[in-house]
């Protein structure tokens, strides 16, 4: 019996744990509830007047949130917007800070203890319309990656993000296309209907033939030990 208790467990275990996977597959990008904790970090100046707080006072629907801003969806608080200007920032602080908010469209830099950002620095940013850094930085990525760039003696200015399959002119191997990743960053993904190594493989990904082959084995395991246990009972009690 005592094995009948653990093996249900273990699969009630399992059969949770995949449907959580499943459920944060279905909204990376969102936040229910609470602003991530980078909006409430402590910064020395307010955000009154930055180009972060000017772009959120111009959409109605838009809110500031401490030092983000952000636009209240079905889903949550979807961050568009992010001032960390005179907030004592290193790169890694400001790069794992921003690691979830891929949607953002501001970020504002200027003033931190940072001497060079990368584009690795900030992950799946895609759409990112203006970032402003410290005085005497380059703007992350290479030539093309920005369709603006300038620079005075308080800040340097990159706006408008360019989609990097197209700066570097990519070319994916057959049965994939290039998608736009990040700062003067790119991925070749699988057409529709491939997948596996170098999309080799033709057909969807077996999804529910895996969560099948999960979940078939570890009820058959249950039942087997359920009789094998109760054969054992039954003996036991003819003993
Ligand atoms: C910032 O601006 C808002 C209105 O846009 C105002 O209510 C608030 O007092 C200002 N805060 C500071 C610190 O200037
Ligand atoms: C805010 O979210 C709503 C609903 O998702 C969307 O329709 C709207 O365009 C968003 N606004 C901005 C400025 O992104
Ligand atoms: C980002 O999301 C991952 C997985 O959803 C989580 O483990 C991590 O703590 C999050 N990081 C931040 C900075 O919110
Ligand atoms: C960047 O590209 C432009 C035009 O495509 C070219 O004139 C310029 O020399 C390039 N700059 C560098 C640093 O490669
Ligand atoms: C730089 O900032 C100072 C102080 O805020 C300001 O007086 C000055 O006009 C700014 N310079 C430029 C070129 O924007
Ligand atoms: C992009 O690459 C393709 C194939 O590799 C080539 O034919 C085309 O001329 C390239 N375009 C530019 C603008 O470099």
């Amino acid at each position: 019996m005592g094995s009948l208790h653990i093996s249900s467990t273990v699969s009630v275990l399992l059969l949770s744990l995949i449907s959580v996977k499943v459920k944060t597959l279905e909204q990376p990008s969102h936040y229910s509830g609470d602003l991530p904790s980078a909006c409430h970090l402590t910064c020395e100046t307010s955000m009154n007047g930055t180009a972060t707080f000017d772009f959120c006072k111009s959409y109605s629907e838009l809110k500031i949130g401490g030092r983000c801003c952000f636009n209240v969806t079905a889903l949550g608080a979807l961050v568009l917007g992010i001032d960390l200007q005179r907030c004592g920032l290193s790169e890694e602080i400001f790069s794992s800070a921003i690691a979830n908010m891929s949607n953002l469209l501001y970020i504002s830099l200027e003033g931190n203890k940072m001497k060079n950002l990368q584009s690795s620095d900030f992950h799946q940013n895609a759409n990112i319309d203006y970032l402003s850094l410290p005085p005497h930085f380059s703007c992350p990525g290479s030539n093309g990656t920005w369709l603006m760039e300038s620079s005075d003696a308080n800040s340097t200015i990159c706006q408008f993000e360019q989609n990097a399959c197209e700066v570097h002119n990519v070319t994916c191997p057959s049965n994939s296309h290039c998608v736009h990743s990040g700062v003067d960053m790119m991925e070749c993904l699988c057409n529709d209907g491939f997948h596996g190594y170098k999309c080799l493989e033709q057909g969807n990904f077996p999804v529910t033939s895996f969560l099948i082959g999960i979940t078939v084995p570890t009820v058959a395991l249950c039942i087997f030990l359920y009789v094998t246990q109760r054969r054992h009972v039954i003996q036991h009690k003819v003993k």
